[in-house]
């Protein structure tokens, strides 16, 4: 993309960025104004119902679904649409058949979402294991994969970007040792799909559960499921959805109720989902796919350069990975004074956070080297 067409993009989708630089994407990614328009307008539609038909509303969900496929390159038949994070790995938790005896494996410091839904496995006798992490507090992958020998581990449970320090997981070797072993791999994408490109015919990833409220650019309540095709069937949602069985298209005849699981990863959806939430995403993740993650991945590794090596000349310490393997959009700062470098950039209209020590830098596409060099400035003087 030509300089003049990225700056009209950026000014006309987030006219906001010429008073704030808004480096908090891995908290809440911006809604584009093209998105806005889209809710407003439903909105407005929503009041009057009786413009609305249930094809429409259903063709809605189809959209989002197939946007959610491209951007992992999957079938459409693999996308269960869900309202966050959170219901997809419960989801993984509650279908996979893990039984007492089974180990779990984790990385310890992994965000809630991805730890509580299988601690309570515990209950039913599921041994959990919360693997160590590395003196960084990165997951320590060759650990992980030591312990992907053990037959007793059933599931990998693991984000594709750490929330607190950016550590990209290398799915493709932790995929391969859970094939090796016969061990699920399940990943909680939020903090990596919309900045971080990953294509599930080429990563043996088994199920992926993401929200849309970050990288993704969308509102709250959007999100989707992915499962493998090949696991689909023998999965039992956990919550058994209206909309999940076979016949229920057909909303003339809702009392006829069927008995079979749709054969899709539909079956995974549970009951009226936001229509006007998952159209929102659609906007937002066409949008993403236009500019072409690969590319966005590439911006933000321009992005992050000039921290890299101002960290490498002892300005101050990085605790995010710098490989090209594990790095990627969240950049985490430490200075002897972390707080008052926050206060600093927020006086000066940055917006971030501290995050389990650090300041976290999450800049997206629309975001500039010239915030970048404002923020390396302030991050240096303070
Ligand atoms: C790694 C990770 N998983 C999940 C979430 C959020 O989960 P949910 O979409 O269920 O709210 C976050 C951040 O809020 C996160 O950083």
């Amino acid at each position: 993309m030509t300089n003049a067409r990225f700056r009209e993009l950026r000014d006309r989708e987030f006219p906001w960025t010429a008073d704030v630089t808004y480096l908090n994407n891995a908290s809440i990614g911006p809604l584009p104004e093209r998105t806005r328009r889209v809710l407003d307008a439903f909105a407005a539609r929503r009041a009057t119902p009786h413009l609305l038909s249930d094809r429409e509303l259903q063709q809605m969900l189809a959209d989002a679904r197939t946007a959610a496929a491209r951007l992992l390159n999957a079938a459409v038949e693999e996308i269960a649409l869900a309202p966050n994070t959170t219901v997809g790995v419960n989801t993984a938790a509650g279908a996979l058949p893990v039984a007492a005896g089974d180990t779990v494996l984790l990385s310890d410091r992994e965000f809630p979402a991805n730890v509580y839904p299988w601690l309570v496995l515990r209950e039913r006798g599921v041994h959990v294991e919360l693997a160590r992490t590395t003196p960084e507090g990165w997951p320590d992958e060759p650990y992980l994969l030591e312990r992907l020998r053990d037959p007793r581990v059933r599931v990998l449970a693991i984000s594709f970007v750490q929330f607190s320090n950016g550590f990209r997981a290398d799915l493709a070797t932790l995929g391969r040792a859970c094939r090796e072993n016969g061990t699920v791999l399940v990943v909680d994408a939020i903090q990596g799909l919309g900045q971080c490109p990953l294509d599930v015919r080429e990563i043996p990833v088994d199920v992926l559960a993401c929200g849309a409220q970050k990288w993704l650019l969308s509102p709250w309540g959007a999100g989707f499921v992915w499962v493998r095709r090949e696991l689909i069937a023998d999965l039992r949602p956990p919550m058994a959805g209206w909309m999940a069985f076979e016949g229920t298209d057909d909303f003339t005849r809702l009392t006829d109720y069927g008995t079979a699981y749709r054969a899709d990863a539909r079956r995974f959806e549970v009951g009226t989902l936001p229509f006007q939430e998952m159209q929102a995403m659609t906007v937002s993740l066409d949008l993403l796919l236009d500019l072409g993650i690969d590319g966005i991945a590439e911006h933000l590794r321009v992005l992050r350069r000039p921290l890299v090596e101002a960290a490498s000349r002892g300005a101050f310490s990085l605790t995010s990975p710098t490989d090209g393997v594990h790095e990627s959009g969240i950049v985490c700062v430490r200075t002897d004074d972390v707080a008052r470098t926050h206060a600093a950039l927020r006086q000066a209209g940055v917006v971030c956070v501290m995050r389990e020590g650090s300041i976290r830098l999450s800049p997206h596409w629309y975001n500039t080297s010239e915030e970048i060099a404002r923020v390396l400035e302030i991050l240096t003087d303070s």
